[in-house]
């Protein structure tokens, strides 16, 4: 059988619980579904276990997403392995997800698919009653093409005094975890304690000089998580707080500075390409990967399930 083959359905496992994974399950459900830098903060990790022999079956895990007009949505993610598979288990998952979240008044069930679990979980969720609502494109662009604009862009602005003379880019690990968390949580998804963790880990470790943080006057207004590897450079996520975003009467100095901070320093690294993601509501990265002159490399699906 290949990979993309469908499964046959098989007899429904029977005395199947779906509980909170704590201990040693919180491992099993990490393993199965390992977290990616760019999806950051999942603050409910559940397993579906036999109820008699505590077998695991498969996990889910959840978090918060800021939607359009300051919506929450629940963003989930679920992995059964193979042997169980078509036998109600990943259903089990959900429906729990989704009693939860309806007690809590979220409008929405959330997921992205990677292109390349497209084929193989596609169906799963269509048979759920989950609608492709949106993609994720991830372009690449030419560092080289991004800074010739950008630094253009910059020296316009600064010489138009909209850049204050306090902002300064520090690496994250030199700069205070709690605000870049909350900026997060607000902006993009996940929940507070969660993304301190994270953003704590990934400061302290080798990496965490490849992340940067705006201040200004002393206080966090924006950050960008970056990577390096190789000849690539990705941004996993940059948010500024709300009254520097650009569109309307602000300029989007403090997005455009964050973002030639790390392609300065792709520049001097020597990496070639930097990588970026958004989905087709988020009109200034759209407008930004046309000047850029991005090149598409992959297409994920956002899916949706209204409670309502
Ligand atoms: C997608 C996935 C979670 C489904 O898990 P599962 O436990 O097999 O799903 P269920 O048994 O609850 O399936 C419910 C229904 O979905 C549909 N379905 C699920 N997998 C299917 C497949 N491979 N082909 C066709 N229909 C499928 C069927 O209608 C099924 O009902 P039926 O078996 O009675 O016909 C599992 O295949 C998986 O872990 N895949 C890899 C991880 C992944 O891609 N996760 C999604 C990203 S978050």
């Amino acid at each position: 059988m290949t990979a993309h083959e469908p499964t046959a359905p098989h007899v429904p496992l029977t005395g199947v619980c779906v509980i909170a994974a704590e201990g040693i399950d919180r491992r099993a459900c990490r393993m199965l579904l390992p977290d990616t830098p760019g999806a950051v903060g999942w603050s409910q990790l559940l397993v579906a276990k036999d109820a008699t022999t505590g077998s695991i079956f498969g996990a889910a895990k959840s978090m918060p997403v800021r939607a359009e007009l300051g919506n929450v949505d629940l963003r989930i993610a679920i992995h059964v392995p193979k042997p169980y598979r078509r036998r109600g288990v990943a259903t089990a998952l959900l429906d729990h997800l989704a009693t939860r979240a309806r007690n809590d008044s979220v409008r929405a069930v959330v997921g992205l698919l990677e292109p390349q679990e497209r084929d193989a979980a596609l169906p799963f969720f269509a048979s759920r009653g989950f609608r492709c609502v949106d993609r994720m494109t991830t372009f690449e662009s030419k560092v080289e093409v991004m800074a010739d604009w950008l630094f253009e862009r910059l020296a316009w602005l600064l010489e138009r005094g909209e850049i204050p003379e306090s902002a300064q880019i520090v690496p994250l690990r030199e700069a205070p975890i709690g605000p870049v968390a909350e900026l997060h949580a607000r902006s993009i998804a996940g929940t507070v304690p969660q993304l301190e963790a994270f953003f704590t880990e990934l400061a302290r470790g080798p990496d965490g000089g490849d992340s940067v943080v705006l201040i200004v006057d002393d206080v966090v207004c924006g950050y960008h998580q970056y990577e390096f590897r190789g000849n690539l450079g990705t941004t996993h996520a940059l948010a500024v707080t709300e009254h520097l975003r650009g569109g309307g009467a602000g300029s989007g100095w403090a997005g455009l500075l964050l973002l030639a901070d790390r392609v300065e320093e792709c520049t001097r690294r020597g990496v070639e390409r930097s990588r970026y993601s958004c989905l087709s509501t988020v009109r200034p990265t759209l407008r930004l990967a046309k000047i850029f002159q991005a090149e598409v490399v992959g297409i994920g699906e956002y899916l949706r399930l209204d409670l309502a």
